[in-house]
């Protein structure tokens, strides 16, 4: 079954296609990122009307890089929630227009489902149940992944998503937007020892991260050195933020795996393309002997061969949406 997807939930417009939920056949991507960085983050009027602007054009891409046309497409799929709302209206509209002129079933597909099913392109044989860690800029979730289409969150950021407490961060520093990756290449030249910064522990669930107060204690160290004018260090800097980033989310991660029995787990999201996440979860499931999956760097961050690969898995449990679908900009995984 040939899926065509689309995905405009923030600053990406993408279109792929994608058979039976594992083999790619195109994956076109129109970033908007060099126009959201003059603002320091993703502005969402721009990001709408780039959306509008960029989809025909990125659609007639994709069928062209498959060698295909609309005929030999079995059913549309779109990214439906969560997301920017102005953004996401753009591809569910897309989407219905080409449902309804075709006739092909449409296809509502959750964001961060698909960010979990991009591993399936890459891991032909990898099938729930697994643990899975969705670290993007929007999310941070620990996720029983029961089946292609069942999801249990048993643990989550309480504040800020890992994502954005680097893009904050990075901002604070004063690296470009998005800050994710500029403070991942300085990191790779610091010292993870030389500032400490808090790993917060959070009441409640073993589960459960909180971002926010390490956030905070790199705005905090960057105000107060500037006031008593020491030089900070920024490499240093990234690269010990770096390090508790990871201590948080391996900490947690292997704690759920090893109280929830888990040993196949899957790593998604934007966040995942960090070298330093994918080293430290590398490491420490080695140790524990178990099997981890880390999505290609192509399929980290915002694209459509995701929202391709999880539409299949949802088209054969029944999700199939009427013409009156709705973009929503906030929905539980679940
Ligand atoms: O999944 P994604 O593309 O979009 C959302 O669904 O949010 O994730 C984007 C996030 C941004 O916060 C970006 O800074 C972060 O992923 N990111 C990284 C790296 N590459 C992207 N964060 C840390 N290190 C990276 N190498
Ligand atoms: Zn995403």
């Amino acid at each position: 079954m040939k899926i065509l997807a689309i995905e405009s939930s923030c600053d990406e417009t993408a279109v792929a296609i994608v058979e039976d939920g594992t083999k790619m056949h195109s994956n076109i991507i129109a970033t908007q990122i060099a126009e959201h960085r003059l603002y320091g983050g993703v502005v969402p009027e721009i990001a709408s009307r780039r959306h509008c602007e960029n989809i025909v054009g990125v659609t007639d891409e994709a069928l062209r890089a498959a060698k295909m046309t609309l005929d030999d497409i079995d059913a549309i799929a779109v990214t439906y929630a969560p997301g920017l709302i102005g953004a996401l209206l753009v591809g569910v509209n897309f989407a219905k227009g080409l449902s309804l002129s075709t006739g092909k079933p449409l296809i509502p597909v959750h964001h961060i489902r698909s960010h979990i099913a991009a591993n399936y392109l890459e891991y032909k044989e990898l099938k729930p149940p697994f643990l899975c860690l969705v670290v993007s800029g929007g999310h941070t979730h620990i996720i029983e992944v029961k089946s292609h289409t069942e999801f249990k969150v048993i643990g989550r950021t309480r504040d800020d998503a890992a994502g954005e407490a680097f893009d904050k961060a990075a901002r604070a520093m004063g690296y470009p937007y998005p800050g994710g990756i500029e403070i991942d290449k300085a990191a790779v030249l610091g010292n993870p020892l030389a500032y400490k910064l808090p790993r917060p522990r959070v009441e409640g669930s073993e589960y459960d991260m909180s971002f926010s107060g390490l956030k905070t204690a790199v705005l905090n160290l960057l105000h107060n050195s500037e006031q008593k004018g020491i030089e900070v260090n920024k490499v240093d800097l990234s690269a010990s933020f770096q390090l508790a980033v990871c201590d948080i989310l391996s900490d947690k991660l292997m704690l759920a795996a090893k109280n929830f029995g888990y040993t196949n787990i899957v790593v998604a999201g934007g966040v995942c393309a960090n070298s330093g996440i994918r080293k430290r979860l590398s490491d420490e499931c080695a140790k524990r002997g178990y099997k981890l999956y880390l999505p290609p760097l192509k399929y980290c961050g915002d694209n459509a061969a995701m929202v391709g690969s999880q539409a299949y898995f949802e088209y054969l449990s029944g999700n199939i949406a009427s013409l009156d679908l709705n973009a929503i900009s906030t929905l539980p995984i679940g």
